[in-house]
């Protein structure tokens, strides 16, 4: 995905940080040291104390959603991840520690009847908190299998109620490059934006993640609040989001924005429409790296197919 530096799908798995001084960090964890203090050992930078919402978790498991496949074990998911904000490499756990999550607000407006700014402790209260497990695929062709924890994003849509002008729902990701320090590279598109049709945000399968494995997010996953779109290639997840506007216009997404003719603003999965640079027939699995076949909508065609099947004329799949 990476357009002006090295290619991010390039990078050999032999650069991930080695599983040992992961686990070192968490024994320094679980040693009583906690998150503030061995965060600051990894980068320099303090972090806020313990999620005051952790009472919340684990959440009851919503037995509709199966998969296909076992989860992706927490040591592989948790290490191997894309967040531009903290650097270009998939190790950016150490990195992305650096993020003060409390306080949180999270503005929702724009063409709402009810304009609300909630501190992220009161939203998740509100919300119905549950388990999930998703697939995700990402569009360099890796995939995961995870158990998220969160709400529909449906419930937001119903709590904001839009006026009915709304077509879209734009997420947007913090914006503060002294603690992000990707953000200082000016010619990606900051903040992180993305979109969904109102109409999709209303789907059963959006959802508006804040726990992972029985557990509130830890940062490198977005903490405190990103979205999981499963059917929908992994870039339209946007992370630790502290922005929702509905608008008529549709937004111009941040890969959109730097790279159009690769990445557009449907991002739907479809194994038979490469990207213009690699196939996206199958994937690697994380954690097993079995390759498996990709399957169209990654498998939720039939929660997801109806959406679009009066969009005529429209780049559904990248
Ligand atoms: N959100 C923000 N703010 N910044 C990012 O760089 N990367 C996206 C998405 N959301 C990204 C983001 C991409 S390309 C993917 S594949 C997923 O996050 C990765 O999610 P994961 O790290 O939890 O696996």
């Amino acid at each position: 995905m990476l357009i002006k530096a090295r290619k991010g799908w390039e990078i050999p798995e032999s650069e991930a940080t080695p599983e040992a001084v992961f686990l070192d960090r968490r024994r320094l964890i679980a040693g009583g040291l906690g998150i503030a203090g061995a965060a600051a050992i990894g980068t320099g930078h303090a972090r806020a104390a313990a999620d005051p919402t952790a009472d919340l978790y684990p959440a009851k498991r919503n037995g509709s959603y199966t998969l296909d496949r076992p989860l992706t074990e927490e040591k592989f998911s948790a290490d191997y991840n894309n967040y531009y904000e903290f650097g270009t490499s998939k190790t950016i756990t150490a990195a992305s520690q650096a993020l003060n999550t409390r306080p949180w607000t999270v503005k929702i407006g724009g063409l709402v009847e009810q304009p609300l700014e909630l501190g992220i402790d009161d939203l998740v209260r509100k919300m119905p908190l549950e388990e999930r497990l998703y697939r995700h695929r990402c569009v360099e062709a890796w995939s995961m299998a995870v158990p998220w924890t969160g709400f529909p994003l449906k419930a937001l849509v119903e709590l904001a109620r839009p006026k009915p002008e709304a077509r879209y729902v734009v997420m947007q990701t913090f914006r503060n490059p002294s603690v992000a320090p990707g953000q200082k590279q000016f010619w990606y598109p900051w903040p992180y934006t993305e979109g969904l049709t109102v109409e999709e945000a209303r789907n059963d399968l959006a959802f508006l993640a804040t726990g992972i494995y029985g557990k509130p997010l830890p940062n490198q996953f977005g903490a405190p609040i990103r979205l999981a779109v499963p059917w929908k290639y992994g870039f339209k997840s946007v992370k630790a989001i502290d922005s929702i506007t509905f608008a008529t216009e549709r937004p111009k997404t941040f890969w959109e924005g730097l790279q159009a003719s690769e990445y557009g603003f449907w991002a739907n999965v479809n194994p038979e429409v490469p990207h213009p640079r690699w196939s996206q027939a199958s994937e690697r699995v994380l954690g097993t790296n079995e390759q498996k076949p990709t399957l169209l909508f990654n498998g939720y065609g039939e929660y997801v197919a109806d959406l679009y099947k009066d969009l005529k004329g429209e780049r559904l799949w990248a």
